[in-house]
């Protein structure tokens, strides 16, 4: 069974060598480069099964202050991956099931949760249709790979 769980400094070794196939590369950056961005406001993340570790994600409380088209209630969900050797199981639907109950009792002051998604990255997009997540239909021209697809899904639609 999927889980979600906070980074900590003892999960480094095994996140540090969690990888992407070569051609997804471009979409998530490298992994020193991900863990760099990490801080109080912008929480790694990790997905495990039973005691190992198959994918990684960041939340990003602040989300707004580096896209413009982000509001203060709103979360960003960035640098989600599952490992190359881990994909293909089901596991990142898992893993966004697990979100929505998480940021829900975590992180209730957010009302939506945005991320953007490399538009070569039909996978990706497909699977965070299935999750729920809406296309916008405006583009992020921000990513350091081209164009991207801004994404929302809404965290509790009665919140104001
Ligand atoms: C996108 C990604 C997270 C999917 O992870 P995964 O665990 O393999 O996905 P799942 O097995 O849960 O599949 C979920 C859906 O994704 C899509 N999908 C996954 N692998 C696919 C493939 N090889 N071809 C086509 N669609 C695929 C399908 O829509 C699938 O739903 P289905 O099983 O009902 O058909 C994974 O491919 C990945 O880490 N890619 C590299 C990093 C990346 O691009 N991250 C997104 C950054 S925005």
């Amino acid at each position: 069974m999927i889980q979600l769980g906070k980074m900590t400094t003892k999960h480094v070794a095994q996140v540090i060598d969690l990888k992407v196939l070569p051609a997804q590369q471009k979409f998530v950056g490298a992994m020193i480069d991900i863990l760099a961005l990490s801080n109080a406001q912008v929480r790694p993340y990790i997905v495990y099964e039973q005691e190992v570790i198959v994918g990684f994600f960041l939340l990003d409380t602040v989300f707004n202050q580096t896209h413009d088209f982000a509001e203060n209630k709103d979360l960003g969900l960035r640098k989600f991956f599952i490992d190359q050797a881990h994909q293909g199981k089901g596991f990142a639907s898992q893993a966004l099931r697990c979100l929505d109950e998480h940021l829900e009792e975590e992180y209730p002051r957010f009302k939506r949760l945005f991320l953007t998604v490399n538009c070569l990255n039909t996978v990706a997009k497909a699977c965070y249709e299935k999750a729920g997540f809406e296309d916008t239909q405006t583009l992020y021209e921000g990513g350091p790979s081209g164009p991207q697809h801004i994404m929302v899904k809404a965290l509790c639609p009665e919140k104001g």
